[in-house]
C-alpha cells in the first residue's frame, strides 16, 4: 500500500464507516459486514436517525454478539464541518445514501478529508459531477472515489445480460429524479462514452428491429435493460482510463449489455415495459402516479426471498485479432442472492479490497476510478463470500 496513504490511515479510529446504513441497500451492506467481514473490524453505521442507527444496531448484535460491534454515529448532511470530523476519523467510506440528494456532499468530503471512497451511484448526470468536479482533486490527494456497479471487466469486446428484481424505494427515487433532467443532459447520459475522458462514436454488436440479437452461446439477447446504459458509460471509462497501461483492452473495445430472453415475444414484453416505464418517467402526472406504486424510501424486495434467489451475469467476450473464426471467451459471474444483496457484497467486499489491500490497477494513485480497478483482489474476496467466478475460451 501507498505509504502517503498509510500514514494518512495512521490514527484513524474507523477502518470502514457505513454512510446511510438505515436505508434498505445500507442494512444490507451492514448484515454482509457482519457475516464476513473481520470480526476485529473497527466501524461505525451512519445516518440522520439516532433511533433507526439503534435498531439496526441490535439487530447487527443479534446477528453476532462476538464480534466488535460498530459505533453510531448520527451525521448532519447539511453540516459539511459535522460530517467532515466523522469523514475524517475513518480510513474508508461506503455511501448508500440517496445519491441525487446527498452523494456529493458525501464525495466532497471524503476528497477533502482523505478518505477512500465506494458507492453504487448509477445516475450518470450525477456521476459526470462527481468526476467533473473531484477526477482530479482525488488524484491530487491520492483518494479513490469508485461507483462499484456490478460490472464485469477482464477482455475486449464483451456482451453480457443480467436480471432484475424488484427495486428498492432508493431506486425507485434515483430513476424518478434521474427523469427530471433537462433533456440535454438526459440525452447526453445515453452516450456510449460521457463518462469516458476518450470519447468515440460506437459501432454497436448488431440488433435486429426488436433491439433482439441472437448468440451463439447466450442465446436470445434483448437490449431492454434499465442498467445498461449506466453500465457501458462506467466500463468504458475503465477502457479510456486504462488505456495505454499493460492491462489496456484495446483500441476497438467496446461494451454492451442485454437481457437474455427465451423467445421473441418475450423481448418484445421487456422492450415494451422499458418503453412504456420511460415514457411514464418523462411527463409530470404519470410521473406522479408512479411515485405512488413504487416502493417508498427504505422500502425494498422481500429481504428473505431476495437472499433465497440467485443472481447471474454472463459475457461474452469476441476478440478483434481479424483471424477466422473469431477467438472467443465465455464468462460468468453467480451468487447464491439476489440482486440487493449482490449490491452489498459488492460494497462491503469493495471496501474491504480499499482497507486492507488497496493495490490499484496500473498503480494509479487515487481519482474517480471503477470497480475494475480493484482488480484480482476484489475477485479473490468477492469469491471467498460466496460468488463463483467461471471463465473459459470457447
Ligand atoms: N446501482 C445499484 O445497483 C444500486 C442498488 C441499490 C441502491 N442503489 C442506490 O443506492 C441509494 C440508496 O438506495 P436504498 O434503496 O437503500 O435507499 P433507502 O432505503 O431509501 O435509504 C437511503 C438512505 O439514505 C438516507 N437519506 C435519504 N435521504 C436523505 C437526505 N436527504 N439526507 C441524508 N440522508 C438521506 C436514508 O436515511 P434515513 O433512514 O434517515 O431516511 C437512508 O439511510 C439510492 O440512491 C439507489 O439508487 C443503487
Amino acid at each position: 500500500m501507498d505509504s502517503v496513504v498509510e500514514e494518512r490511515r495512521r490514527s484513524r479510529k474507523y477502518d470502514i464507516l457505513l454512510l446511510g446504513a438505515t436505508g434498505y441497500t445500507g442494512s444490507l451492506t451492514a448484515e454482509h459486514i457482519v457475516r464476513h467481514l473481520p470480526f476485529d473490524l473497527k466501524w461505525a453505521i451512519a445516518g440522520r436517525s439516532k433511533s433507526k442507527l439503534e435498531s439496526l444496531a441490535s439487530k447487527l448484535k443479534e446477528l453476532d454478539p462476538e464480534r466488535i460491534q460498530p459505533d453510531i454515529e448520527v451525521v448532519k448532511f447539511d453540516d459539511p464541518r459535522q460530517l467532515g470530523s466523522v469523514v475524517k476519523n475513518s480510513k474508508v467510506c461506503i455511501s448508500v445514501v440517496l445519491y441525487w440528494q446527498v452523494g456529493e456532499v458525501v464525495v466532497k468530503s471524503c476528497v477533502e478529508n482523505g478518505t477512500d471512497y465506494i458507492d453504487v451511484a448509477g445516475d450518470i448526470p450525477l456521476l459526470r459531477t462527481f468526476i467533473d468536479q473531484y477526477h482530479e482533486a482525488a488524484l491530487d490527494a491520492r483518494i479513490a472515489c469508485s461507483p462499484d456497479r456490478k460490472i464485469f471487466s477482464p477482455g475486449p469486446q464483451r456482451e453480457s445480460w443480467r436480471r432484475r428484481a424488484d427495486v428498492s424505494g432508493g431506486t425507485a427515487s434515483s430513476m424518478l429524479a434521474e427523469s427530471t433532467y433537462d433533456s440535454q443532459s438526459l440525452k447526453e447520459a445515453k452516450e456510449p462514452w460521457v463518462l469516458s475522458p476518450i470519447k468515440r462514436s460506437q459501432t454497436s454488436a448488431p440488433t435486429n428491429f426488436l433491439n433482439m440479437r441472437k448468440d451463439p452461446t447466450l442465446g436470445l439477447l434483448s437490449r431492454s435493460s434499465f442498467s445498461a446504459e449506466q453500465n457501458r458509460a462506467l466500463v468504458h471509462r475503465t477502457w479510456a482510463l486504462l488505456q495505454d497501461t499493460d492491462q489496456a483492452y484495446g483500441p476497438n473495445f467496446e461494451y454492451n449489455e442485454y437481457i437474455k430472453v427465451s423467445s421473441a415475444v418475450g423481448g418484445i414484453l421487456r422492450l415494451l415495459t422499458l418503453v412504456l416505464v420511460r415514457g411514464a418517467l418523462k411527463f409530470g402526472p404519470s410521473r406522479r402516479l408512479l411515485g405512488l406504486v413504487l416502493p417508498k424510501p427504505g422500502e425494498g424486495p422481500d429481504v428473505e426471498k431476495e437472499r433465497a434467489s440467485r443472481i447471474k451475469f454472463e459475457a461474452i467476450a469476441t476478440a478483434d485479432t481479424g483471424s477466422n473464426p473469431v477467438p472467443r471467451a465465455y464468462a460468468s459471474f453467480s451468487y447464491p442472492s439476489g440482486s440487493y444483496h449482490t449490491t452489498a457484497l459488492f460494497l462491503a467486499q469493495g471496501a474491504a479490497s480499499l482497507l486492507y489491500t488497496r493495490n490499484l490497477a496500473n498503480h494509479v494513485p487515487g481519482g474517480c476510478l471503477t470497480p475494475a480497478f480493484l482488480g484480482e483482489d476484489l475477485w479473490k474476496r468477492l469469491q471467498n463470500a460466496g460468488a463463483v467466478l467461471r471463465v473459459n475460451l470457447l
